[in-house]
């Protein structure tokens, strides 16, 4: 994967989701300990959505973020966008789903380097472990500014390079050796599992994707890291004037 960009790079990593996409969720449940749940309740509770809001939920996998937002606000609306249809598809075969649910989530196939959206449609745009993954963030970045409302708020969820404390050898080894082999057991894919981590260490530090967040126009920007400094959640609200 180190060196591949553009088309390439987006051909490996939908092929790779829709490998994984049947055990996405429970080696997602696994990995993080259950704890991606209460993650996500924060994004959306940081995305500040109003009653009748339009929530976009980008590179939305499974769609539980757009999910979550539904479950947080019963008069909103979610768009869930991907590149890779099966894992659409496995969210769209949820057996938990609520009836009420398919009138107010939308799937749509696209990439989120270019999105099919007018300016100024959402209300709010949030994202999960989709960024460390896109081959221009700042491009990403500057389309979720376009499609967003004045006043809107951005929300990112995503893994971080960990930074260096005493539990550094125990993440070392979660990420290393624990995941690629809970993966390959789970999902029969190693090679999606040593992605993870490998993405993970190339991705941009909390304070660099702070900036991008910044330079693409976003104000009060900020972050919070989590799980031994490994996921980081970031939020900008795109300036009325
Ligand atoms: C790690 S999964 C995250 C899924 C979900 N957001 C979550 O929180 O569990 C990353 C998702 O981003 C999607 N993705 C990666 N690059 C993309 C792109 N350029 N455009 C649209 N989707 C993309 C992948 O297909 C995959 O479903």
């Amino acid at each position: 994967m180190a060196g591949i960009n553009g088309d390439e790079r987006a051909i490996y990593i939908k092929d790779m989701f829709a490998r994984i996409a049947h055990r996405y969720d429970v080696m997602n449940r696994v990995m993080t300990a259950g704890q991606d749940v209460h993650w996500r309740r924060e994004v959306i509770r940081r995305a500040e959505l109003p009653p009748g809001g339009f929530l976009l939920d980008l590179g939305a996998g499974t769609g539980d973020l757009a999910r979550e937002a539904l479950r947080q606000c019963s008069s909103c609306r979610s768009a869930a966008v991907d590149f890779t249809i099966q894992m659409m598809r496995v969210g769209q075969s949820r057996p938990d789903r609520p009836h009420s649910e398919s009138s107010r989530l939308d799937w749509i196939a696209a990439d989120a380097g270019c999105l099919p959206f007018h300016d100024q449609v959402f209300d709010a745009v949030v994202s999960g472990f989709l960024l460390r993954n896109v081959g221009d963030v700042l491009t990403c970045i500057y389309e979720q500014y376009r499609v967003l409302k004045p006043g809107g708020m951005i929300v990112v969820l995503d893994t971080t390079p960990p930074g260096w404390s005493i539990f550094s050898p125990l993440v070392k080894f979660h990420l290393r050796f624990l995941i690629p082999i809970l993966g390959s057991a789970l999902t029969g894919q190693s090679d999606a599992y040593r992605y993870l981590p490998a993405s993970t260490q190339a991705f941009l530090e909390p304070e660099q994707l702070a900036y991008r967040v910044m330079y693409a126009g976003f104000n009060d920007v900020g972050f919070r890291r989590m799980m031994f400094e490994t996921v980081a959640i970031h939020w900008g609200r795109k300036p009325v004037h």
